[in-house]
């Protein structure tokens, strides 16, 4: 008799599309092998609409080559109580009707806790994508939703050797973990192809902004500790405005960000503000840039593996072999550091990385890989 086996993959915001396209791609090129051994595959796109603005979430769908969601959720923003609470009874409703086999969860947004926290307490298993990593920061939101979700996890995919001892040393037991590499960057070496053979082609606004063999820096603002106070936001303004007078600086801008340079009535000066902007313009700028100078998580896995230098404006990473074998400083958000690692790095003085083990493209098929052969073998 022939087994169904359903996979639900969630994606809610800006980060994930990116690590869910390579699973979901790689998943459904195995529909053929598993209908060779009897199985019928299904994957399945769940999107929470934590993300919802075109420039937040469609763009990365049609850049990625992903289909339309199979169920969107349309939860919109909210506090955080009241997105994840959203989240999660708009997507019991979902596993009660699809009972899917496995939910798999990327990254550490709050649609991630949620739909895990869900399926768990329905009993379908838990694959958590980018598990094990640690700020050791519990005043970020994100290493909350990082802590529950790998406590809950049956499938811990790690990226990073970090991963692996934060998770022994809060008992996870070593048959969930999993070391498959970065799935981030799986989307990154697929998409580099694709702008370098000109099948994709970044937009006009972009590569104006971002003239090949010129200099220019990339900034990237978002993390509440940052933009959602005035003290903490203006002397980090000032110290950016200060880079801005040596080098031009493009800087896409996240909604949260915008509101708050409203409100504080920054003055922009220097700095060429535009409108988020997609995977491929992200990636294009990214790669041509002298540097970057961000508080993401992801840019610094993707600057090091590109070999940009980035200057994280953040206490802390719970990204740590970028900073210790690749091209990230953490360089707090003390204005003189950031300004002086600024000015190194414009003397062509920053540091050469190499790009950590199994960040090879490869990720997703391992990862698809563990998936099923658990599957298979029931
Ligand atoms: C979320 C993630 C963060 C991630 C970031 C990437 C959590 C806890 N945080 O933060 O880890 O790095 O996404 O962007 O999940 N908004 C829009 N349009 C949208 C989405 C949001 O205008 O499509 C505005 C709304 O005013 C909203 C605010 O941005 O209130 C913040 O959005 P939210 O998803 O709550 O958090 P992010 O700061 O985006």
């Amino acid at each position: 008799m022939r087994k169904t086996i359903k996979v639900v993959v969630v994606a809610g915001a800006r980060p994930n599309f990116m690590k869910i396209a390579p699973i979901y791609h790689s998943l459904v090129a195995r529909k053929g092998e598993a209908a060779s051994l009897g199985l019928d595959l299904s994957v399945q796109i769940v999107h929470t609409g934590q993300h919802y603005d075109s420039t937040m979430s469609d763009v990365f769908f049609t850049d990625l080559g992903l289909p339309a969601p199979d169920r969107h959720l349309e939860v919109g923003s909210g506090t955080h109580a009241e997105q994840t609470a959203r989240v999660m009874m708009a997507f019991e409703k979902v596993v009660l009707e699809e009972r899917p086999d496995v939910v798999v969860v990327v990254g550490d947004v709050n649609s991630t806790i949620a739909c895990a926290l869900t399926s768990k307490k329905l009993g379908v298993p838990v694959a958590h994508v980018e598990a094990g990593l640690r700020s050791f920061d519990m005043g970020m939101p994100e290493e909350i939703n990082r802590k529950l979700t790998d406590a809950i996890s049956d499938f811990l995919f790690v990226t990073e050797e970090s991963g692996i001892r934060n998770l022994r040393n809060e008992g996870v037991p070593q048959g969930r973990i999993f070391m498959v590499g970065n799935v981030m960057i799986d989307t990154l070496l697929r998409n580099l192809v694709r702008i370098e053979n000109g099948s994709v082609t970044p937009s006009t606004a972009v590569r104006t902004h971002c003239p090949v063999g010129s200099r220019y820096a990339v900034l990237t603002l978002h993390r509440p500790s940052n933009v959602d106070d005035r003290e903490s936001m203006i002397p980090l303004w000032d110290a950016i405005r200060r880079v801005a007078r040596e080098i031009p600086i493009i800087f896409p801008v996240h909604p949260r960000t915008r509101s708050r340079i409203a409100e504080y009535d920054l003055d922009t000066g220097e700095i060429a503000l535009i409108e988020p902007i997609g995977y491929i313009d992200m990636l294009y700028a990214v790669k041509g840039a002298t540097m970057v100078l961000t508080d993401s998580g992801g840019l610094q896995e993707e600057t090091t593996v590109l070999g940009v230098p980035c200057i994280t404006i953040r206490e802390n990473t719970e990204r740590p072999v970028t900073v210790e074998i690749g091209t990230n400083y953490l360089v707090g958000t003390n204005p003189d550091a950031i300004v002086s690692t600024a000015l190194l790095v414009l003397l062509g003085k920053s540091k050469h990385g190499t790009i950590p083990p199994l960040w090879d493209g490869k990720a997703s098929e391992r990862i698809s890989d563990i998936i099923l052969k658990c599957f298979i073998d029931r």
